[in-house]
């Protein structure tokens, strides 16, 4: 006979549905699986047969064949080896068929038939409810994931003979129940701007990048609080909706890095890879291809510390996510989407020695040095990073002061009104933020008077700005306007926006 056991495997961060078919019949002793089984999947029959002896049941000397259909599709990882290992004893009548229930069933076995936890548990459960499935056997480690999913009964599981109890009717299956509610708990973060000391300015630019979703590059010497700073801009990033937080958490659910006793990620994501980083692992791939950092900033901030140290090529992958919000990876016979939406921190010296500009210690570097230390971040990548902001050291009267600066809640306070705004602004057009505005929008949405104009062509002409540095500027003076709550752009905003596009200046030595 044939047992027909639902599992499910995972593409990109979804996933679909998987038939586990199994037909034993008579012949030789011999165990095979087909529909594309890779790797993990392929090892299966040596953990399905020798936890099946070990739970006391008896494993079939027959011909067994495992299909996992749909056939075409490859299929990956351990968490066939339970569905397997049901499929077989049904398929033996250990476990009596039960046509009436439709439940999905993962999980890994280990040699004593233990069930242990698997990655992607969050996409499947969301399948599963989709699909209409009465509920999902689960191990017990992954319960917390699956059960963000509203009205899906989640059973978890600790051994194959537990499972084997239940649906032989013999055990009773307990749904788990967490007492997440759909609500986040409230925001705390052990950081806080009011940590940084001084810094106003930074502060503010922040603030500005934070309010209209602009990338930023902080340039400064060594010590001068870049990474500090840096690490705080999520604590005044808005709340993550429930669907933000579930796109993020597919992520790393299918990475199997969700914090232990976590179902759902809460907060935006901080993520800081090193300058070593391959191409694959910034933007995902490998021959099982698999998210990289920038899908682990869905939503959430991607931080490049020292961006002059990271290989061109491994920026150059940078465009394609800064440009859509999702990566594509292109595999010989086929391709598969990550989410990658991101704000980019960036920080940077002002040249390879660290001090040029600074008051403190004197730059040894050459005019040529600094400027082939500053190209070396492309320019379509410098392109797509709006405001620049000088961090000067820190004076020791700012840092001995006693006082907290501005906190996170006070900024994240003042910049609601902004958002606000844009939402209304971008209603109904396939944009949300003023980052993400376009020359027609910028038309549109950033005329400015006379006044301004004039302030703009003198700084234009007086500090060597290039071209693209003009639309850049109207993009922030407009951000800036937004959260001062004014609709009209006006010269004071101008003149703040021009200030953040120190890149932009002639490198005068
Ligand atoms: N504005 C500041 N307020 C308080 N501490 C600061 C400030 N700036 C720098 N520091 C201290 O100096 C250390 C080095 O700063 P860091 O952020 O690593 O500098 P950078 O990344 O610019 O080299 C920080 O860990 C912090 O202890
Ligand atoms: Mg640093």
């Amino acid at each position: 006979m044939i047992a027909r056991v639902l599992s499910s495997a995972v593409i990109g961060i979804d996933a679909y549905i998987v038939e586990v078919e199994v037909d034993i019949s008579q012949g030789l002793p011999a165990f095979s699986t087909v529909g594309l089984p890779e790797g993990a999947v392929r090892e299966s029959k040596e953990r399905v047969r020798t936890s099946i002896k070990n739970s006391g049941y008896h494993f079939p000397s027959d011909r067994i064949t495992v299909n996992l259909a749909p056939a075409d599709t490859k299929k990956e990882g351990t968490a066939f080896d339970l569905p397997m290992a049901i499929g077989i004893l049904t398929a033996t009548n250990v476990i009596p068929e039960n046509p009436g229930k439709k439940y999905l069933i993962m999980g890994e076995l280990s040699l004593d038939g233990l069930i242990r936890p698997v990655k992607g548990v969050l996409p499947v459960a969301v399948t599963a409810k989709e699909s209409g499935l009465d509920g999902i056997f689960l191990p017990v480690e992954n319960a917390m994931e699956a059960v963000v999913v509203k009205g899906l009964n989640v059973y978890p599981v600790n051994t194959l003979s537990q499972l084997v109890g239940i649906l032989s009717g013999e055990k009773n299956a307990t749904p788990f129940i967490s007492n997440f509610n759909g609500l986040f708990e409230n925001r705390e973060m052990e950081i806080d701007f009011s940590d940084v000391k001084g810094q106003d300015n930074v502060k503010r630019a922040m603030e500005i990048a934070a309010a209209g979703n602009h990338n930023i590059i902080m340039i400064g010497p060594p010590g001068a609080g870049k990474t500090m700073l840096a690490k705080r801009i999520h604590t005044i990033l808005p709340d993550l909706s429930f669907e933000e937080a579930l796109e993020t958490s597919k992520v790393y659910s299918v990475m199997g890095l969700m914090p232990e006793g976590k179902g759902l990620i809460t907060t935006r994501p901080f993520r800081a890879p090193h300058h070593t980083v391959s191409d694959a692992g910034l933007i995902g791939g490998g021959q099982n291809p698999k998210p990289g950092e920038v899908s682990l900033a869905h939503n959430g901030v991607l931080f490049l510390d020292e961006i002059p140290e990271f290989k061109k090529n491994v920026l150059e992958v940078l465009r394609q996510p800064m440009e859509e919000g999702y990566v594509t990876i292109t595999r010989a016979n086929s391709s598969v989407t990550y989410p990658a939406n991101f704000m980019l921190v960036a920080a940077m010296n002002p040249c390879p020695c660290g001090y040029f500009g600074s008051k403190k210690r004197d730059c040894h570097c050459s005019y040529t040095q600094i400027q082939r230390y500053r190209t070396k971040v492309s320019g379509p990548l410098m392109d797509r990073i709006d405001i620049h902001m000088d961090v000067p050291a820190v004076e020791y009267k700012d840092l001995s002061a006693k006082g907290d600066g501005k906190s996170s809640k006070e900024i994240l306070q003042n910049l609601k009104k902004a958002r606000e705004i844009q939402k209304d602004r971008f209603k109904g057009l396939k944009i949300h933020n003023n980052a993400n505005m376009t020359g027609r929008h910028i038309k549109k949405f950033c005329e400015i008077d006379n006044d301004s104009d004039r302030l703009l062509e003198t700084a234009m002409e007086k500090l060597g700005l290039s071209a693209r540095a003009h639309s850049r500027i109207l993009k922030i003076a407009r951000t800036i306007a937004d959260v001062d709550g004014s609709e009209k752009i006006s010269a004071d905003h101008v003149a703040e926006a021009i200030q953040y596009r120190s890149l932009d200046r002639k490198v005068l030595k």
